[in-house]
């Protein structure tokens, strides 16, 4: 059975193309390209060497989406990752974010039932537990959101858990990622922000190769061990094989169920600029300037769960994740470029 890979041209959709052909799956991707672009798709038939359907399509065109099941009738599950994903832009843009976010997966959810397809693995965030009450976060810590893009991901998980208790034959596996960082190992495939990049990491690995100044670090009086913010940073390549295990999970199983992705470690802001630059050799000029609003001081996952259902584990560390976004960021400078 082939899986349908939304967002498939996207840093962690291309990640995970990658693992999936590697493991000799069947995939049909889609993509809209409107956060990225089709070089990113050639790269991964590089590194891999096979070759897959690609449909340059909108979750909100339902005729592209049901042109999509009925050209490929052996489509057997959903990993959806096409959406939108900057906090700061969901709250300017509100209404985009929900359109995109819930009524473009709606369109999907209705086009797969539609067509007997009932298997979906979710990209959903840690965004979902707000203000978690401690550290390590589990599953079942209370669920609360403070902007329109976190808001997305717990209604669609909420709305996969209402059609799952309205059928019993849907099963949805609901990825919570905590921060992906890295890069595959060749160079050839990686994050590739548009313009000045919201995330710390590479933010760091543009200042690493001379395409920004300089870093601000948001606030140094949190109640961490050196007052910056804490977060749970995995390796997309880590994360790109938790949904190749989703997978063979949602394949065996029906109904809903949520993990945390993450490594169970939490680094701060500077720990991450000291390792970037113990191992890359560069220096990252930093300034330290007020906290951002939202941001919490620490955010790590228990990925007990994971371990203990998926049979996951995160293999890489945080010298792993910077040399790999070092040598991709060295490498594309310019990211994508076409
Ligand atoms: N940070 C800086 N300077 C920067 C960017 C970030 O100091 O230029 C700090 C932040 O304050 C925070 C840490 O680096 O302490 C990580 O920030 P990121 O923006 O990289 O990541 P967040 O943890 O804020 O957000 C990420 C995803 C969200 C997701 C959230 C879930 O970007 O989509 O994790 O917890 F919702």
């Amino acid at each position: 059975m082939k899986i349908l890979v939304t967002g498939g041209a996207g840093f962690i959709g291309t990640h995970t193309l990658v693992e999936l052909l590697e493991a000799g799956k069947d995939v049909v991707v889609m993509d809209n390209f409107s956060n990225s672009k089709p070089e990113s798709l050639a790269r991964v038939k590089k590194i891999t060497g096979k070759d897959f359907k690609f449909y340059e399509a909108d979750m909100l065109d339902t005729a592209a989406l049901d042109r999509i099941f009925e050209e490929n009738p052996d489509i057997g599950s959903v990993v959806h990752f096409a959406g939108l994903k900057a906090v700061g832009e969901s709250c300017e843009q509100p209404m985009r974010y929900y359109t995109n976010n819930i009524s473009g997966t709606l369109k999907l959810l209705d086009s797969m039932n539609r067509h007997g397809v009932k298997k979906i693995v979710f990209s959903s965030s840690a965004t979902v537990y707000g203000l978690p009450k401690s550290v390590p976060i589990k599953e079942d810590f209370p669920l609360k959101t403070y902007n329109p893009y976190g808001e997305t991901k717990l209604m669609t998980e909420r709305i996969l858990s209402d059609i799952i208790k309205a059928d019993p034959e849907w099963c949805a596996v609901i990825l919570r990622y905590f921060n992906p960082i890295g890069a595959h190992s060749s160079g050839l495939i990686g994050e590739d922000p548009k313009g000045i990049p919201n995330n710390l990491f590479p933010y760091i690995t543009q200042v690493g190769v001379g395409k920004l100044k300089k870093l601000r670090v948001f606030g140094d009086d949190y109640p961490t061990h050196d007052g910056t913010g804490v977060r749970d940073y995995i390796h997309v390549a880590d994360l790109a094989n938790a949904h190749l295990k989703a997978l063979e999970y949602a394949e065996k199983t029906v109904g809903i169920d949520y993990f945390n992705i993450g490594t169970g470690k939490g680094y701060s802001v500077l720990d991450m600029v000291k390792a970037y630059e113990r191992i890359t050799g560069k220096t990252i000029a930093y300034e330290i300037v007020d906290r951002r609003p939202g941001d919490i001081a620490e955010c790590y996952a228990d990925p007990t769960k994971a371990k203990e259902v998926l049979n996951w584990t995160a293999k890489y560390g945080i010298d792993d994740m910077c040399r790999d976004a070092d040598r991709w960021q060295t490498n594309n400078p310019e990211g994508y470029t076409k």
